[in-house]
């Protein structure tokens, strides 16, 4: 959304927050995170000593650094929500991507984050789908959710940094990036 401006990024959040702030939808979400973390965490712990195949090993990683990625991301919000007392926004968002030097750390946080949910899902595709698409081998289709996850990351980017050209933080919003 933030590619057709700041004001519809905003605006969309505010009435998507109608449904997923709603304290049952949210509770179920928080669960959801916390079920993902443990579970995922104790199949790695199964499959450490396994011979994986490349999507199987993508698989491993990428859900390894979902979990990590949660409880940094989901423990950050709440934080600036309820002690910092932010309007967890786009700005809330945007700002360490938009500032150096906290962007060395979030571009590769987000990036890999974005990219990890797609090598998530490629890998689970590729070890499940058995059918052929439009000549496509199911290998060969992993590699196109892969790739779309690749160009969905560039796109946030562009948004989140005003077509690579930055953003300025409202007030308040500057403690995020130590100022
Ligand atoms: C560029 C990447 C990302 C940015 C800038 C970002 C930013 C944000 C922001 C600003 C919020 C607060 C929403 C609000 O207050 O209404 C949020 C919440 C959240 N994000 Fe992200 N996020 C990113 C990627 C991800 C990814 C990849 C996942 C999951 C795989 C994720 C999972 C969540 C969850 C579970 C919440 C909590 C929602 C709630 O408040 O109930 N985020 N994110």
């Amino acid at each position: 959304m933030s590619i057709f401006g700041i004001e519809t990024h905003l605006a969309v959040m505010e009435s998507l927050r109608l449904f997923y702030r709603n304290p049952l939808v949210e509770s179920i979400l928080g669960i959801a995170v916390l079920t993902q973390i443990i579970s995922g965490t104790r199949l790695v712990w199964k499959k450490r000593k396994m011979k994986t195949s490349s999507f199987e090993w993508l698989q491993l990683w990428s859900g390894l650094y979902l979990a990590f990625f949660l409880v940094i991301h989901v423990s950050a919000i709440l934080v600036g929500r309820f002690i910092l007392k932010l309007d967890t926004n786009f700005y809330f968002g945007a700002a360490g991507l938009n500032h150096f030097p906290a962007n060395l750390f979030f571009i590769p946080y987000y990036g890999l984050a974005i990219f990890s949910f797609f090598g998530h899902i490629a890998g689970i595709h590729a070890q499940k789908m058995k059918k052929t698409i439009l000549g496509f081998s199911p290998n060969q289709q992993a590699k196109m959710i892969l790739v779309k996850g690749v160009l969905l990351s560039l796109l946030i980017f562009y948004g989140l940094t005003n077509g690579f050209t930055g953003i300025a933080l409202p007030p308040g919003y500057e403690v995020l990036i130590g100022k």
